[in-house]
């Protein structure tokens, strides 16, 4: 899989590809699946895995601010598969929290990982372990949430989808004055980050 995609352009750091060879993609993709495919995988609640070159291509654009010791926040962290990425990355002198808002996904991602801090919590992040270097949002918001560019540190980068039926992979980036720089990676198709009932009546 990371073979794959480094031959087809999405992995270009050699840290990004050991880190992703190392935590095994098939331990989070529900059984009866193909864990290596490059697609999407339903993991109940009206949720997904991400796809592979999907989770490349954020863990990429967060490299340079999952350095050790530093902080990072997974939004929807769902499987828990990026998180226990950052966690490897920030090593044990860092910190990583995931926030998912679905109980029994928190639940089962902790039996997938042991490493990472996982919280049952919702969009508004977790201000608590705030500042973070690096937050990564694994569902579309209609908007940057105020609230997760408020828990970034100065220096701190966040990759976020956002947008309703057409939305694009938004880099924020918080300079050190404290402004705000934005631009769009790329169109992206993400399940909506939304409240549990509605996430579960399937709107
Ligand atoms: C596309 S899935 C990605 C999951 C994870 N990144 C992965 O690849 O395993 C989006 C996740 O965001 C979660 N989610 C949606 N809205 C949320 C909210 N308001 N707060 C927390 N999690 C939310 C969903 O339950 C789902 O697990």
């Amino acid at each position: 899989m990371v073979e794959h995609l480094q031959r087809y352009g999405v992995i270009s750091s050699k840290k990004v590809a050991e880190v992703m060879e190392t935590v095994d993609r098939a331990l989070f993709v529900p059984d009866g699946n193909p864990p290596y495919l490059d697609s999407p995988m339903g993991i109940g609640y009206n949720a997904t895995i991400s796809a592979p070159h999907m989770h490349a291509t954020c863990f990429q654009l967060l490299e340079e601010n999952l350095q050790p010791g530093m902080r990072a926040l997974d939004v929807g962290s769902g499987t828990g598969y990026l998180t226990a990425c950052f966690a490897l990355m920030v090593g044990p002198q860092g910190r990583t929290v995931g926030v998912e808002h679905i109980p029994e996904l928190v639940a089962s991602s902790i039996q997938n990982i042991e490493k990472v801090q996982l919280h049952h919590y919702g969009r508004l992040g977790w201000p608590e372990a705030a500042p973070y270097d690096a937050i990564h949002v694994g569902a579309a918001a209609p908007e940057i949430p105020p609230a997760l560019i408020e828990q970034l540190k100065p220096g701190g980068r966040m990759v976020i989808p956002v947008g309703n039926i057409f939305q694009d992979l938004k880099v924020v980036d918080k300079n050190s004055d404290g402004s705000i720089s934005v631009r769009s990676e790329t169109s992206v198709r993400y399940v909506p980050l939304t409240s549990r009932d509605a996430q579960l009546r399937n709107e």
